[in-house]
């Protein structure tokens, strides 16, 4: 499939990477490119050769924010009218395998909530993140005021939205909004290396891990801690908890089918 605001690969033959492809706007998001994000990690999603993706930008941006030019003329009847944002920009959120955010330079604005919306994120020391959208005259509207304060805690949060300023990286590691920091060059090795582990495992597993983690969002803990302990307790019906466990007794290498 021919995109234009987006390249599409796969390492190894099991990592599939979107990389974001509008340097010149430093990767801003439109309505297109969000359709062709959407499309590509849906194939992934269903491919079963594909154990983990990741979702990058360039150096120099993740993706700053949504394209302030094609939205600047949208009256109400246009956003909500046509649904702007939830039609199309929230597809990541609904891939069931692991979804990896290497993010250097600019995480801006919708930017900053895609990568948010990824599982994790791995950021280069170059990655500025933030949610400037108060100095254009609205706020964030793809999660950006509810998962940041989830990730970094609401006085962080407030911070961010209310004055629009930018956080490094080292403070982005610092309040938990990312996982790992690695210096920009290494950026991409550091990702595929978490997605290659990831891979190794069964999909079944790495799907229910994230589904569980994924639940602590959406429930109290008592109905999250049940959430999990019944899909723990599915997993004993897969022959890869027999090979996983089977493996560790015989000291040998374990190999996942995925069943
Ligand atoms: C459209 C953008 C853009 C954006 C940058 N560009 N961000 N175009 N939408 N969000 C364009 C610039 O207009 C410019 O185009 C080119 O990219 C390079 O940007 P510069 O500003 O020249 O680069 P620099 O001086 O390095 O500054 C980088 C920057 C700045 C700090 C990231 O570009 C900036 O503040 N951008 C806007 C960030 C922002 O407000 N994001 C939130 C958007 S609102 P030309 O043609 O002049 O070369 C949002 C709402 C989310 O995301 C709602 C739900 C998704």
């Amino acid at each position: 499939m021919a995109h234009e605001f987006i390249q599409v690969r796969t390492e190894a033959g099991k990592v599939g990477i979107v990389q974001l492809d509008r340097p010149k706007q430093l990767n801003a998001l439109n309505e297109p490119l969000m359709d062709e994000l959407g499309a590509a990690l849906k194939a992934f999603d269903a491919d079963p050769a594909i154990g983990c993706m990741i979702v990058t930008g360039s150096e120099k941006a993740f993706a700053a924010g949504a394209d302030i030019g094609a939205m600047a003329g949208y009256s109400f009847a246009d956003t909500y009218g046509r649904d702007y944002i939830t039609r199309n920009w929230e597809t990541v959120r609904t891939i069931r395998k692991p979804v990896i955010a290497a993010v250097s330079g600019f995480a801006l604005g919708g930017g900053c909530e895609l990568a948010m919306m990824c599982d994790f994120i791995i950021a280069a020391d170059n990655a500025r993140f933030g949610q400037p959208e108060i100095k254009l005259g609205i706020i964030p509207g793809a999660g950006g005021t509810q998962r940041l304060p989830r990730a970094v805690g609401k006085a962080k949060a407030m911070d961010m939205a209310l004055t629009g300023r930018m956080m490094d990286a080292a403070e982005a590691e610092r309040s938990g909004l990312v996982s790992r920091v690695v210096a920009v060059d290494k950026l991409m090795d550091e990702a595929l290396g978490a997605a290659l582990v990831i891979c190794e495992f069964s999909q079944l597993a790495t799907m229910a891990a994230k589904e569980s983690v994924n639940r602590a969002f959406e429930s109290g803990l008592s109905d999250g801690v049940m959430f999990e302990r019944r899909l723990f307790h599915a997993l004993f019906a897969t022959a890869d908890q027999k090979e996983g466990m089977d493996a560790f007794v015989n000291k040998r290498k374990p190999h996942f089918q995925n069943r």
